[in-house]
């Protein structure tokens, strides 16, 4: 009988039904819930290895909860680590326009170990990345994943799927390199095929160009890329394999076409309208619109490379694009956080706070949109159902960032975050 109800106790264990004793605690001053916006003060957040174990005010904590190993960080604020959706670990932003046609794979692959440092370092313990050649984030991810090297938790989406020609393509090269990227489909079959190909090799989300963009040459940001046919097929395939789908798009058409394929997110959504923002309402779709990029290039990208044809076009995307983010603000739209670093500086991937609340955000949507929203687009749960990252909740990753001060008041301490913890592990003091 003992032996049975020890055999049940252990399968119940390992099914993580029965929550294991904590191991460590960390003492939050403040404790931010995302859902809510309340600060709780004087928090314990009990730890079990990488997980939440739970969480209580300090003065409930037993006598023997009191004897754990602890973190101190009673002068602090604590909220969830923050997510970017929307990042080019791989991608150098010194090396823009023909320049990129010197780094291989490889050498891409070596600059995101970097460039993942200075992400997590910024609080940025998870993110999405969107669009990688070779497969360099699937490796990045697993080496983070393996523990080599330091970095946030990744999903990714392998290379982006586009059109010959479209936005994921290398049109750099004439006729007579025959260069064409990882990404190139067309037609809904050969669409299939490199989804699945795709998930084959490692994608954990679907990333594909619906309209042209601004930094491929030779593309128009308002030309819809993939007719809805091949769109369908992307976005049916892709949740056959309960895959997430990120259309990048700029242009209305390709907005609408997206949304009306079904897919999860639309990035940019630059030139989205008030009816592209009802479809977008009514299909519960998600906009990642990086508004933060547009000061960047065209304050620095002429230095980095980026083609005169790019900065004309940024020229025509970048103050629309921050007015239409504020309508959908107002139409209380689904909106996650979204940077596209990597276009631009690694690790300063918090500026756009200040610029989501200058756009019509209050201080806390812009940070459930790094957090709550983020994580509810990624969709990442545990064996109980519940979301892994963006919250501070039992079961859930011990990810958090710690800021003197209160975030609600002053969203700028984002840009300065002094304390990391990833996994219960405090990786960044001040
Ligand atoms: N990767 C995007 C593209 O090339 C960057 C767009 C940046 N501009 C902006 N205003 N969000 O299209």
């Amino acid at each position: 009988m003992r032996v049975i109800s020890a055999l049940s106790l252990i399968t119940a264990l390992l099914a993580g039904q029965v929550a294991a004793a904590p191991d460590k605690l960390i003492i939050a001053g403040q404790l931010l819930d995302v859902r809510s916006g309340e600060l709780h003060a004087e928090q314990a957040i009990l730890l079990q290895q990488d997980r939440v174990h739970s969480i209580m005010p300090v003065n409930q904590l037993s006598t023997e909860q009191q004897q754990l190993p602890r973190t101190d960080l009673s002068a602090y604020t604590l909220l969830p680590g923050l997510i970017d959706m929307h990042v080019h670990l791989t991608a150098n932003p010194a090396q823009h326009g023909y320049r990129r046609l010197q780094q291989t794979p490889a050498r891409q692959a070596l600059f995101g170990v970097t460039a993942a440092q200075a992400t997590l370092q910024a609080g940025f313990t998870t993110v999405r990345n969107l669009g990688a050649a070779g497969f360099t984030d699937v490796d990045l991810r697993d080496a983070i994943n393996a523990g080599e090297i330091r970095g946030p938790r990744m999903r990714v989406s392998g290379p982006s799927l586009c059109m010959t020609g479209g936005h994921c393509d290398n049109n750099l090269l004439p006729h007579t390199y025959q260069a064409s990227s990882d990404g190139v489909a067309n037609g809904a079959d050969a669409i299939r095929a490199k989804v699945r190909s795709n998930m084959k090799y490692g994608a954990d989300v679907i990333k594909f160009t619906a309209t042209g963009g601004v930094l491929s040459r030779n593309t128009d940001v308002n030309a819809s890329q993939y007719s809805l046919a091949e769109m369908q097929a992307l976005v049916e395939e892709a949740k056959d394999r309960g895959a997430i789908v990120a259309a990048h798009a700029h242009g209305l058409r390709g907005i609408k076409r997206a949304l009306e394929a079904g897919v999860h997110s639309i990035e940019h959504a630059s030139f989205i309208d008030d009816e592209a923002i009802k479809l977008a309402k009514r299909n519960g779709s998600y906009l990642v619109m990086d508004i933060y990029v547009s000061d960047y290039i065209l304050q620095e990208g002429e230095a980095a490379g980026i083609l005169p044809e790019s900065l004309a076009k940024e020229r025509t995307v970048g103050q629309l694009q921050r007015q239409n983010f504020r309508k959908a603000v107002k139409a209380g739209l689904n909106i996650a956080y979204g940077t596209d670093a990597g276009v631009y500086t690694h690790g300063l991937n918090a500026r756009q706070f200040n610029y989501m609340v200058q756009w019509g955000m209050t201080p806390l949507q812009a940070i459930q949109s790094a957090t709550l929203h983020a994580a509810e687009l990624l969709n990442w749960r545990n064996e109980q159902g519940q979301l892994n990252v963006g919250v501070l909740q039992a079961g859930a990753y011990a990810d958090m960032v710690a800021v003197k001060g209160n975030p609600l008041e002053q969203i700028t301490l984002l840009e300065q975050i002094p304390v990391v913890i990833k996994g219960g592990e405090v990786v960044k003091t001040p």
